[in-house]
């Protein structure tokens, strides 16, 4: 890494822009509270950073929801900016600017990288053919198509596959096709779309992907999708459509995801405007500024591709690093509204300190691209003993004394130098930790020192002293040692736990936490009175929270009718001959590995054992399984099912469950069971 040679960087960082029609959830803010935290740290360490982020306001599914609530899509859009940043304040995450996608500065850059695109000839236009629904005036994106399945004959899918079987199709497949907006049978119609010629990169994309601005994982992954070969980028989408127009092209719009990822560049301006930046020091070829963009590993294609081919062939810096995490599961699973794990932001702190929650997300966070289960058993014991049980009771045990032995004042001598510059050395490993966002490692590093604290205090025994007449300054000796180690303790927490670190600053009547002010041990130094920095976290107010959930999802359901209809029973099936029956070979099988699909937010991939041979299977299982939590988990699956091309890969096979949509339960056998053995 270069620039860590350097003294101040000057770094530019960002989230993931939210989607403009939905509220910030549990999920979303492992992304914004692992940014907040990273630029706390730069901040602390005196560096220039900037942190902004924006709503991502476009498309069609903003435009249709604001027709549904009979509000104009900028009226939406403003009322779900409001809420969004009233949630992010309310966790504490401090962005330098907060703007939107539908804004001036982002149709310049839009129009801007645009036309330096089309104009270096990395623009196509063709014409397709798409679904139309002539009653709304309007062409279906897949998702708003729904029919029979071609395949299983399952009713009221979606346009591009099918929950039942996983199935993969185009629209025009679907058996008595509907749009889901109108009800209206669509009709085929062609039009004119505008295309980036993603090949054109091939090579630079390459080489970037290379250069260690990925991470390992990331870089496989997206060496998998070089391989299969890039297409063009469809980035137009026909009127009617919420978003900016694309210049000398009158009815075409840019899709969404188009103008996304620019509004990194219109929030940083509106920055730059407001606070005198220089905006191209940040954004030039040549720039020695940093610049790192934190996502989700579901929108890595847009980052880790377009993105940067975007940027390189309109003339900008490329970014840094792309910084991918995973996804939350609640207690081991996908967060799931009929569970009461869908928790929004709001509710959330309607119970809990959203404290709580960054520091259990540090604790958990490394700098790789797994998913962070949030085990609310674990949240609670690990907040109550390590942010209450140690740390705080450093302060709440010392306090007492010095207020009464020194009048409020530290002693004026260090009675433990050798412990006290222990702590202050360790900073530059935690520094580390934190730079390359091993936040767990961090947190273990700061605990190991809070015990170490702790066993001091533990061991000095102030209160049993305290009762000796004559061993007052040897009381305030050593409380003024521990309010120092607290004091360290702090400095490395305050980029995790900001609330609790401005109360321990006004407490410790310091003006700073910052990293270096953390060599000046606290000598003769007045404290405040001492008030609880931190409660413990009460286990009936998570269940309260998991209930207020489930109440969010019966309001929703109320005011908002998605796309989706209400399920549909499964048609009852003809009756079947048993010689039919006895052509199917039912398997028990072991889940070896489970894993997303890119592009495809109902499939799993299984790799599932049959003792001894493998087979990869795609189940439409997503909604209601996290990943690891089938792992080594048995099933039962259909091993002579004739092999499925999809547009991921071959489907090898078929899981079996019941239920469709949330409620999807995989079959299991009882114990005793080897994977491989027949089903009869
Ligand atoms: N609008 C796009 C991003 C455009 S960026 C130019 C989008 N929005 S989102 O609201 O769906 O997601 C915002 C961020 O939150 C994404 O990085 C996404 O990966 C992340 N997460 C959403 N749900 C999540 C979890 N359950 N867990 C962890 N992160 C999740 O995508
Ligand atoms: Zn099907």
């Amino acid at each position: 890494m270069p620039h860590t040679t350097r003294d101040s960087r000057q770094i530019l960082v960002t989230s993931a822009l939210p989607y403009a029609n939905g509220a910030i959830h549990l999920g979303h803010l492992l992304e914004y509270i692992q940014t907040d935290i990273w630029v706390r740290f730069q901040k602390s360490r005196g560096h220039e950073c900037h942190y902004v982020c924006a709503d991502d306001a476009h498309g069609t599914a903003i435009m249709l929801r604001a027709e549904q609530e009979g509000i104009t899509s900028e009226a939406l859009i403003e009322r779900v900016s409001r809420e969004h940043q009233q949630d992010f304040a309310t966790f504490g995450v401090a962005f330098d600017n907060y703007h939107s996608t539908h804004s001036e500065e982002n149709r310049y850059f839009s129009e801007l990288i645009y036309t330096r695109l089309r104009d270096a000839g990395h623009i196509a236009t063709r014409d397709i053919e798409q679904m139309y629904d002539p009653v709304k005036g309007l062409f279906l994106a897949d998702r708003f198509i729904k029919g029979t399945c071609p395949k299983c004959r399952a009713e009221d899918q979606y346009g591009d596959n099918c929950e039942a079987c996983g199935a993969t199709y185009t629209p025009a497949e679907l058996i008595d096709p509907v749009s889901a907006i109108s009800g209206a049978t669509p009709e085929v119609r062609s039009s004119t779309h505008f295309f980036f010629k993603l090949p054109d990169f091939a090579d630079f994309l390459h080489e970037w992907i290379n250069q260690g601005h990925v991470q390992p994982q990331i870089r496989n992954k997206l060496m998998e999708w070089f391989e299969a070969g890039f297409n063009e980028w469809d980035i137009s989408r026909d009127a009617p459509y919420f978003g900016f127009e694309i210049p000398d092209a009158p009815g075409k719009y840019f899709y969404v995801w188009l103008d996304a990822p620019i509004g990194y560049l219109a929030s940083f301006k509106h920055l730059c405007e407001r606070e005198g930046l220089d905006f191209d020091a940040y954004w030039k070829t040549d720039s020695s500024a940093e610049v790192y963009h934190f996502i989700g590993k579901d929108i890595v294609y847009f980052h880790a591709l377009f993105w940067p081919a975007m940027l390189h062939g309109a003339d900008f810096r490329t970014p840094t690093a792309v910084n991918c995490h995973g996804f939350v599961t609640v207690n081991g699973a996908k967060m799931s509204k009929s569970r009461g794990t869908f928790i929004k932001a709001a509710t959330y702190a309607d119970f809990l300190n959203p404290e709580y929650l960054r520091y259990y997300f540090a604790a958990k966070l490394t700098s790789r691209v797994d998913d962070l289960d949030l085990n609310l058993e674990d949240f609670a014991a690990r907040v109550n003993s390590d942010l209450v049980g140690k740390v705080v009771n450093i302060a709440s045990r010392c306090a007492g004394f010095v207020k009464k032995l020194g009048g409020g004042r530290l002693s004026a001598h260090c009675a433990e130098p050798d412990l006290v510059a222990r702590l202050i050395a360790a900073g530059d490993e935690i520094a580390e930790d934190f730079e390359a966002r091993e936040f767990g490692r961090a947190v273990r590093r700061i605990m190991d020192l809070a015990d170490e604290a702790n066993t001091y205090i533990a061991e000095a025994e102030p209160w049993v002293l305290a009762k000796q007449p004559g061993r007052e300054q040897e009381v305030l000796d050593i409380c003024s040692v521990g309010i120092n180690l607290f004091r360290q303790l702090m400095v490395y927490l305050a980029p995790i736990v900001p609330a609790m670190a401005d109360a321990s600053r006004e407490f410790l009547k310091l003006d700073s936490l910052a990293w270096e002010s953390r060599h000046e041990v606290l000598l003769d130094h007045e404290i405040a009175k001492f008030k609880p920095l931190m409660t413990r976290v009460e286990r009936d107010k998570i269940d309260a929270m998991i209930e207020a959930s489930k109440e969010d999802l019966v309001e929703e359901r109320k005011l908002k009718e998605t796309p989706k209809g209400p399920l549909t029973e499964d048609p009852v099936a003809a009756e079947i001959a048993f010689e039919d029956f006895a052509k199917v070979d039912l398997r028990i099988a072991r889940i070896a590995k489970a894993d997303y699909v890119e592009g495809a937010d109902k499939l799993l991939q299984l790799t599932l054992d049959l003792g001894g041979e493998t087979r990869t299977v795609f189940a439409g299982i997503r909604s209601a399984y996290a990943p690891e939590a089938l792992e080594g988990r048995l099933t039962v699956m259909v091993a002579n099912l004739a092999p499925r091309k999809m547009r991921f890969g071959v489907s090898e096979g078929m899981v079996l469950a019941a239920g469709s949509g949330d409620g999807i339960y995989l079959l299991s056998p009882d114990s005793g069971a080897e994977p491989g053995q027949r089903v009869k």
